[in-house]
């Protein structure tokens, strides 16, 4: 599927309509150039989970948990390591299995064949015409979804 967005209201709109159709387990897999958008996405996406704290960046400790209504959410960024032996180390495979658990994951095609079959992949593309719009290519979306 692909989509094409306007502005950060309509990034916006995006992450609250896949926010409703997470249900725990999932896994979501980021990729795009710098500046893309994966982490304000991720952003509004926590937003709407109910996480009330600060995200931080996970570039230097690859990993942050974020807890909300009996779910952790789970967010990685993984510009700095190509080693799917460093991620692992995390404990991800046991995580990712677990129903109260949910992944996003930036700059994920850099593990991408370790990556679960089911996992929903979120390609963001800078517009060439103009800096506030964003072509997003989803595969695995989830059924049912609406913006
Ligand atoms: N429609 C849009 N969607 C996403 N970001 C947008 C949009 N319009 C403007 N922006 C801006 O583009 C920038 C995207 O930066 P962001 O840090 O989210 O990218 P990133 O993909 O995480 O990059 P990096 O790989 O460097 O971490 C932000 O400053 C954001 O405000
Ligand atoms: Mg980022």
């Amino acid at each position: 599927m692909i989509l094409y967005i306007k502005s950060l209201k309509e990034l916006q709109k995006l992450a609250s309509a896949i926010a409703k159709t997470l249900k725990g387990g999932e896994i979501l897999a980021l990729s795009g150039n710098l500046g893309a958008g994966k982490t304000t996405f991720t952003k509004l996406l926590l937003k709407e989970l109910g996480i009330k704290s600060r995200i931080v960046s996970p570039t230097f400790v690859l990993m942050v948990p974020y807890s909300s209504k009996g779910k952790t959410y789970y967010h990685l960024d993984l510009y700095r390591t190509s080693s799917f032996n460093e991620v692992s180390a995390l404990g991800i495979e046991d995580l990712w299995g677990t129903k109260e658990n949910i992944f996003v994951i930036e700059w994920a095609e850099r593990i991408k064949k370790h990556l679960p079959k089911k996992t929903i992949s979120f390609r963001f593309e800078v517009s060439p015409f103009k800096n506030s719009e964003r072509k997003i290519i989803i595969k695995n979306a989830p059924k049912k979804f609406k913006i």
